[in-house]
Formats: structure tokens, sequence, C-alpha cells
């Protein structure tokens, strides 16, 4: 079962920083889940909300700002004071970090409520650009999205994002021609899992942070989980029990 970071990471770092990527990079985490929405001068960047306003020091929506404004924000003080200095991370400067690793990368299109014009098509240029299209997910609760993503590049592997109990999940795979369901965990139950997998659909399930929750989707057959707490998860980055004493009993 793969391992994701949500948002890089969010439970010790300022989520969707480098803070974070970098974070989850010495975690070893598997992959990295990032937002993207559109600046006003239609670069790809990487934040969670339509506002900035809970994540930096400014205020406003994304798109009414050019990415050289946005970059005068901070958006790691709000965190911890100790993060101060992070910037906003255009999607292309993400990519060209992520070249240097062997990261997995799942990039969510935040589509809404704000719409993007063409903005599947500035996100398949980089993945093409940087040639990642063999280790990206794109996913999205705005499902026309990844329809568009497979227009576009049939090959890019995609995720439908849900939350709550559709009569048939699968179904949804089938209607925006994903490959993947995205659920959150608590939507997941043994039947629909077990039909999922039959149909060779792979599961990816959102945010899993707790041990029960982990063991819960585990026994399902989950696929891969993004969780805000990687290192949590992965055994090996769990420094080992010190040996007892000689001397101890
Ligand atoms: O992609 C899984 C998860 O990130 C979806 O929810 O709101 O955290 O973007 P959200
Ligand atoms: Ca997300």
């Amino acid at each position: 079962m793969l391992i994701y970071a949500h948002r890089g990471g969010r439970e010790h770092t300022p989520e969707n920083t480098m803070a974070a990527f970098n974070n989850a990079l010495v975690c070893r985490a598997d992959g990295i889940e990032i937002d993207v929405h559109l600046t006003k001068d239609g670069q790809p960047v990487i934040c969670h909300d339509y506002k900035i306003d809970r994540t930096s020091n400014g205020s406003g929506l994304i798109k009414d700002f050019t990415l050289t404004q946005l970059k005068q924000f901070d958006f790691g003080g709000w965190f911890a004071p100790h993060f101060t200095g992070q910037k906003i991370v255009a999607l292309e400067e993400y990519l060209i970090w992520q070249t240097n690793t062997s990261l997995r990368l799942n990039i969510e299109i935040k589509n809404g409520p704000l719409l993007y014009q063409a903005i599947e098509k500035k996100v398949i240029q980089l993945v093409e650009a940087y040639r990642i299209s063999d280790r990206v997910i794109i996913s999205s609760f705005y499902h026309p999205s990844l329809l568009k993503i497979k227009e576009l590049n049939p090959t890019i592997k995609t995720g439908v994002l849900f939350e709550g109990r559709p009569i048939y999940p699968c179904q949804l795979v089938i209607d925006a021609k994903a490959d993947f369901l995205h659920p959150y965990w608590q939507s997941l139950d043994k039947d629909w899992a077990a039909c999922a997998h039959s149909w060779e659909i792979g599961i990816n399930t959102y945010t899993v942070n707790h041990t029960d929750e982990f063991e819960f989707v585990r026994n399902l057959g989950v696929d891969a989980i993004i969780t805000d707490c990687p290192g949590k998860f992965i055994s090996n980055s769990i420094p080992p029990l010190p040996k007892p004493h000689p001397l101890l009993p």
C-alpha cells in the first residue's frame, strides 16, 4: 500500500509548501498530494483554498493575483514562526524539485467554486514537459476536468474524488473515463471496495490519519492512503527500539 503525503503532509509542516514537500521526502513517503489553482496570469500554483487568507499573511482570491504578486506573501508563519519565509509554490517549481526524486505525485485540480479556464491543459503541458506522466495521478472533485484530461492525454491516470455513498461508486470511474476511485475513507465499505477491485479499479483513499483508520482501510485492500502524517505509517522511517542493555534483566 502506497503512502501519499496529503498537501505535502500537514501535521508538522505548513501545507503545500516546500517545507512540507521536503519533510515528505525525508519521511520516505511514496508520493505527495497537492492542490492546484490558476493565478491571474494563468500559472498553476499549489494551494488548497481558492483564497489565500487561511494559509498566508495575505487576503484575496488566487485568481486575482499574478504569480509575482503571490510570491510577496508569507505562507509559513501562520503555521509556526520558524516557518516564516515559505512562499507559494508554482507547479513548475514543484516539478523541477520532484525531478530529482523518485516520488509519485497526485495533482488535485481545484475547480470550484471558481472554474479555471483551461487549467487541465496547463497542468498536462507541465506534466508532459517534466516527463512525469508515468508517476502522476490527476484527481478532482470536479469530474468534467477528469474527462478533459483524458481528451488531452489518454495515457495519464486520473482519480475520481468523492465523499458519501453513490449507488454505484464504480460508475463514477466509468463516467469520467478514469482509472482510480479516490473516496473519503469513511465512504469505503467492503462491498463496493471488493467490487472495484474485481473490476481492476484501484482505490486511493483520503485522509487517513489515525491508526484505527489505517487498519480499517488496509483490511479493505486499498491501494494507497493519502495522509497528513506520512511518517507515522511508514515503518522504516520509525527508528528501531534500542536493544536492551546487556546488564539489565
Ligand atoms: O485528494 C484527497 C484530498 O486532498 C481531498 O480533499 O479538501 O483535502 O483537498 P481536500
Ligand atoms: Ca487535496
